[in-house]
């Protein structure tokens, strides 16, 4: 049912942690499965220079939050505002129709940090003008 790319992110998890004076944190919540994630940014001249992630999930949510800050590291912010749940998903070569939600997380999560840095540096992130929180709320 899980792609061994999902087990192997699940048991063994990239990023996990705090960054201590972050750029960037973002917090989204599911309330229909409880679950929480927590993503910490470090940002340099518009690159993510460090990514780490706090989940209080389901091993979807985990895998998709290792994956996601994974792919983040050493992009610039564009393309990070280019990043969708798919693309989570794709890398993880596929995860159940139904934690399919669980990538969306991920993918929120990183828009709310990044709101969160534009917020702190009184910037405009092109392409977040729009953004909202999908399904869930925090
Ligand atoms: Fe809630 Fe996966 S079941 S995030």
């Amino acid at each position: 049912m899980y792609s061994e790319k999902v087990m192997d992110h699940f048991m063994n998890p990239r990023n996990v942690g705090e960054i201590e004076n972050a750029d960037g944190v973002g917090e989204v919540g599911n309330p229909q499965c409880g679950d929480i994630m927590k993503i910490f940014l470090k940002i340099e001249n518009d690159i993510i220079v460090d990514a780490k992630f706090k989940t209080f999930g389901c091993g979807s949510a985990i895998a998709s939050s290792s994956m996601a800050t994974e792919l983040i590291k050493g992009k610039s912010i564009d393309e990070v505002v280019s990043l969708t749940n798919r693309a989570v998903v794709e890398a993880l070569d596929g995860l159940p129709p139904k934690k399919v939600h669980c990538s969306v997380l991920a993918e929120d999560a990183i828009k709310v940090a990044l709101m969160d840095y534009a917020k702190k540096n009184n910037l405009n992130i092109k392409g977040l003008e729009n953004f909202k929180v999908r399904e869930h709320e925090h």
